[in-house]
């Protein structure tokens, strides 16, 4: 496919830091952002509005979706994330979103984030990353995200919960017959644990600038 720049795909489970490293990526490569996440949220949000089960068809919300959908300031919550995933499930929704994803990058190229990204999107991406953490180092990282000024015992309690609901979703994403989430065979995985943000960026800096000079000259 003919693009007006490079494709940079960056996948992984939730709360890995796909976000925090895409948007930078974005920023130093000089690209287009794109979080696909986002148009899932706006999904479940709409069937939650409408006061359907967001595991019914919902393909209707994906048609229409609008970008002031997508800047909605409520999109962030854990009831959200999980009306997400089970919308991201139905292959209707999935396929009204691709048009849209493909559509975004055609231009100027661009990094997005998601699941299927560098699977189901653009499997011919020029560089694909697969950003990933431990569950328990994934927990912790959306509880300082969320504010996290709360009792110890309270932490300890919401992080066992916030464990189990990122476990619960992975598994969903990755089980689900729809563009699972799943490594791709070309992607570089990069494990999230023992480095900050900004180690994270430089090895991922590091892997894009190799790759486009081989694609790119
Ligand atoms: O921010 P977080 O990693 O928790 O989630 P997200 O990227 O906003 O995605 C929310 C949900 O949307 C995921 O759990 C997936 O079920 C779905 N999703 C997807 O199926 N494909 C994508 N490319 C992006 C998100």
């Amino acid at each position: 496919m003919m693009r007006g720049g490079p494709v940079i795909a960056v996948d992984g489970p939730a709360a890995a830091g796909k976000g925090t490293l895409a948007r930078k990526l974005a920023e130093a490569l000089e690209l287009p952002y794109l979080d696909t996440g986002l148009l899932y949220r706006a999904v479940g949000r709409l069937a939650l509005d409408a006061g359907q089960d967001p595991a019914q068809p919902a393909q209707r919300f994906a048609q229409a979706l609008t970008p002031a959908d997508m800047q909605r300031k409520d999109l962030r919550t854990p009831e959200v994330a999980l009306a997400a995933s089970k919308v991201a499930a139905q292959p209707a929704v999935r396929a009204a979103l691709v048009e849209t994803q493909r559509r975004f990058a055609a231009e100027r190229g661009a990094v997005l984030d998601g699941r299927d990204i560098g699977t189901a999107i653009f499997p011919d991406a020029d560089v694909k990353l697969f950003i990933t953490a431990s569950p328990a180092t994934r927990a912790l990282r959306r509880f300082l995200q969320s504010g996290g000024n709360t009792s110890a015992a309270d932490a300890q309690a919401q992080l066992g919960q916030m464990e189990e609901a990122l476990r619960a979703r992975d598994e969903a994403d990755a089980s689900r017959d729809s563009a699972p989430m799943c490594v791709a065979d070309d992607a570089y995985v990069i494990e999230t644990d023992t480095l900050d943000a900004q180690a994270v960026l430089a090895e991922a800096l590091r892997f894009a600038r190799e790759r486009l000079v081989t694609t790119h000259g």
